[in-house]
């Protein structure tokens, strides 16, 4: 009988990228995907631990899986991506059922490790930061229409807060060949819309100036044919210089969308983060963003709390949100990631008063966000249809150029195409559209 795998993925774009990985190596081990979790023979969860949210949410599938393995003692579960690298061995000890714990750098070793599982029995701890192996290897995408591609592996910025250094390793950029052969072979399959993925994507090439710097892979993909959408993310506001904002204004392809983690709108607090740029650095990146690109987008993360924030400093942040109209922003209470810098800073904002916070932010960026999408209800957009909308099968969801939520009614077969609509109604949450 065909032997089957099921894979989760929690996270960011780059575990959605890696989970594709996973999938390409599975299959070329002769198994197949199931979307039933019951009748799988290797079931992969690919993790997160940004916050310690995500952490707790895999320890609680994890419990919850046990069952699968009572049930078929054969199952292989495999732990991979952030979590496993964080958490390491103490996986294998705290839940019987992992056979593989296996970090995002030791990814192409799982053909091999799963063979030693079904060879011997045993578990094993596949982590460690060592140099990324850049050959290309195939991905399997779920999408036909859109494609993520990283242009680097790891992260050099040492934010206080951020975990991701720890488990990523250091930044390492993929030779510019590769981005674009990748780029180039989705394309000729039928692929639109690309989005290049980095920790700070703009900070490609630093290490390896020969593959050029990421404005020269703009450029390279924005001269692929059949290609129609380009988007990134996400770039860091220290390398983001107006050379850069003249390049991205002169590819017609790029999207008129950035997102631009702010993380707090005090400068106190910037320098704590080690964010290495000041209000007045960011403000001008918006400006100047907002007066070389026609109606852009600019979207941000915010964090609520961080240690040692006064009530003054967050209000500084409320005062900096109301001044840059964001288009919409991901906003998070700070959480301690042990091994970090900011732990170690002085007095922590109580639990309850990050929450309060957070809630405080949350409600004003609602109303600025829902206040942008009325000034664009009943114009016309172009929508890139993404799926059966979630919450109704009625509808049919995509995003705008600007990266606006928009369901509308039609047939399924435009799933993966371009279609004109009309932005109806504005909500916080997108637009209800009609096609036209
Ligand atoms: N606590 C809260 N939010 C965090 N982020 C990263 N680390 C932490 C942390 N320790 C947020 C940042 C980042 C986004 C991906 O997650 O805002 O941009
Ligand atoms: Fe992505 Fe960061 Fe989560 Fe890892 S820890 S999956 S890099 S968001």
């Amino acid at each position: 009988m065909e032997k089957k795998y099921h894979i989760i993925t929690l996270g960011c774009q780059k575990n959605e990228y890696d989970s594709q990985l996973i999938a390409a190596l599975l299959k070329s081990m002769g198994y197949e995907s199931t979307g039933k979790i019951e009748e799988c023979d290797i079931l992969v969860i690919n993790t997160c631990c940004i916050r310690n949210k995500a952490d707790v949410k895999v320890y609680g599938r994890l419990g919850q899986y046990r069952e699968l393995k009572s049930a078929n003692p054969d199952l292989i579960t495999i732990v991979s991506g952030c979590l496993a690298e964080k958490d390491g061995k103490s996986l294998l000890s705290r839940f019987s059922n992992v056979s593989l714990v296996v970090g995002p750098r030791n990814i192409s070793r799982i053909p091999e490790l799963v063979e030693y599982v079904r060879r011997t029995g045993k578990r094993r701890c596949a982590i460690g930061l060592g140099n990324m192996n850049f050959e290309i290897m195939p991905v399997l995408r779920d999408r036909a229409y859109a494609a993520w591609i990283p242009v680097t592996e790891g992260c050099d910025c040492r934010c206080t807060y951020c975990i991701v250094p720890y488990v990523r390793g250091a930044m390492t950029s993929r030779p510019s060949e590769h981005i674009v052969h990748e780029a180039e072979e989705f394309a000729a399959s039928g692929g639109v819309e690309i989005t290049l993925l980095g920790q700070n994507v703009n900070a490609y090439g630093t290490d390896i100036p020969e593959y050029g710097d990421f404005g020269s892979i703009l450029e390279k993909i924005n001269a692929i044919d059949g290609i129609k959408r380009i988007r990134f993310m996400s770039p860091h506001p220290r390398n983001f210089s107006d050379a850069f904002i003249e390049k991205m204004a002169s590819l017609e392809k790029v999207c008129p969308h950035v997102h631009l983690p702010l993380q707090s709108g005090d400068d106190t607090i910037l320098r704590r983060m080690n964010r290495r740029y000041g209000t007045d650095e960011y403000a001008h990146i918006v400006d100047k963003l907002r007066s070389s690109i026609n109606d852009i987008a600019i979207t941000t993360d915010i964090i609520a709390g961080f240690p040692g924030e006064t009530e003054e400093q967050f209000s500084n942040t409320m005062e900096f949100v109301k001044r840059m109209e964001f288009d919409g922003a991901f906003m998070f209470a700070y959480s301690e990631r042990e091994g970090t810098p900011a732990v170690k800073i002085n007095p922590p904002v109580p639990p309850q008063e990050r929450l309060d916070r957070l809630n405080r932010l949350i409600a004003l960026q609602n109303d600025i966000t829902f206040a942008k999408h009325r000034l664009y209800e009943g114009r016309e957009a172009e929508v890139l249809v993404e799926t059966v909308s979630k919450k109704d099968s009625e509808f049919l969801t995509g995003k705008t150029l600007r990266k606006e939520v928009v369901n509308f009614t039609g047939p399924e077969n435009l799933v993966g195409k371009l279609v004109r609509v009309r932005l109806a109604k504005a909500y916080t949450w997108g637009f209800m559209g009609e096609m036209v």
